[in-house]
């Protein structure tokens, strides 16, 4: 097997440093995978280069997100051609294109759609994705020097997996896709973290929120999905709120140094929770980057 190939997008969130942990609790063979908040899709990518083959229901409620991935896998070589010309006149004057392809420019179809949204990725601040209520991309220019915004050798390679047969795409709520779970599949729900403080956690994926009762709703729904026979992972901010939603079932500590903080003293020292439905092995390697306490930190009952 060759390097691994890491997601094409930069997410709030995103789990690339700890997909090999996670992936240490995942059954060796997959029968099915549903990954419902989808993001960046670093699990998935990474499962899809370390397992045998298996089918998979990708989804996330973020429709633009949605259209990069399908035009990824449908046209990656397009993308491409579109990014490069977005990179061309990037260097010349950033600031100027940044804005004019955030504020002025006006994508025809769906694929000049998709590079806009990775060309905004990965030149905006920190990559994060915020849209304000009438969905209008909003964050500032990012302070890159000359980041990489066409990596084509990436793009084909996620293209081909999720060319895969068996792995289907949509823009869809979580709870269509966890609807439609059956025994013997491996779900990882990776929701917008409950915030720690008011202003501590980035959120706003889209023009919805996802609060408490959320969270709530969510942890009936990972409730259910174990006792139909799914095995399920969970990832969440560590805080006792969270925790007493998932009584009675394994949860793990595991540090994490988020590169997406708005304030850069509060990057370090994080840690969140990973839930799982079933006893799984308490993860003893660590991400290389962001090395930090990890612990079972709940019996396992269930
Ligand atoms: C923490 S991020 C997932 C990060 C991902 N695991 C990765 O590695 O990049 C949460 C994702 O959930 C999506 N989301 C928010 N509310 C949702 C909902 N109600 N149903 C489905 N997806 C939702 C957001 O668009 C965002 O992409």
């Amino acid at each position: 097997m060759g390097s691994i190939t890491w997601p094409f997008l930069k997410w709030a969130g995103g789990k690339r440093r700890l997909a090999r942990p996670l992936a240490a609790l995942c059954p060796e063979h997959i029968e099915r995978y549903v990954e419902p908040f989808l993001g960046s899709g670093a699990l998935f990518l990474y499962l899809a280069q370390t397992r045998p083959s298996f089918p998979a229901a990708l989804s996330d409620s973020n429709a633009e997100l949605v259209n990069v991935y399908r035009c990824v896998r449908d046209s990656a070589g397009e993308l491409a051609e579109i990014l490069e010309d977005h990179e061309r006149k990037y260097y010349k004057n950033p600031e100027r294109h940044y804005y004019r392809v955030r504020d002025d420019y006006k994508a025809q179809g769906r694929i000049e759609r998709a590079a806009r949204m990775i060309f905004l990725n990965k030149t905006c601040y920190n990559g994060l994705y915020r849209v304000n209520r009438s969905g209008r991309f909003n964050v500032p220019h990012g302070m890159y020097v000359r980041p990489a915004i066409c990596n084509r050798r990436t793009l084909a390679a996620a293209s081909d997996i999720l060319n895969r047969s068996g792995v289907w795409i949509r823009s869809a709520d979580y709870t269509r896709a966890t609807a439609a779970c059956r025994a013997g599949d491996l779900v990882y729900l990776d929701p917008p973290y409950l915030p720690l403080t008011k202003t501590a956690n980035f959120t706003d994926y889209t023009t919805q929120s996802f609060d408490y009762d959320d969270h709530v709703a969510l942890a009936r729904e990972f409730h259910r999905l174990a006792d139909l026979g799914c095995t399920v992972v969970l990832s969440n901010s560590n805080s006792a709120r969270i925790r007493n939603l998932y009584d009675g079932f394994a949860i793990q500590t595991v540090g994490i140094n988020r590169s997406i903080n708005c304030n850069a003293s509060r990057r370090t020292g994080q840690s969140e929770l990973v839930v799982t439905s079933a006893p799984a092995p308490v993860i003893r390697r660590l991400p290389q980057r962001g090395r930090q306490a990890l612990r079972a930190s709940a019996p396992r009952t269930s």
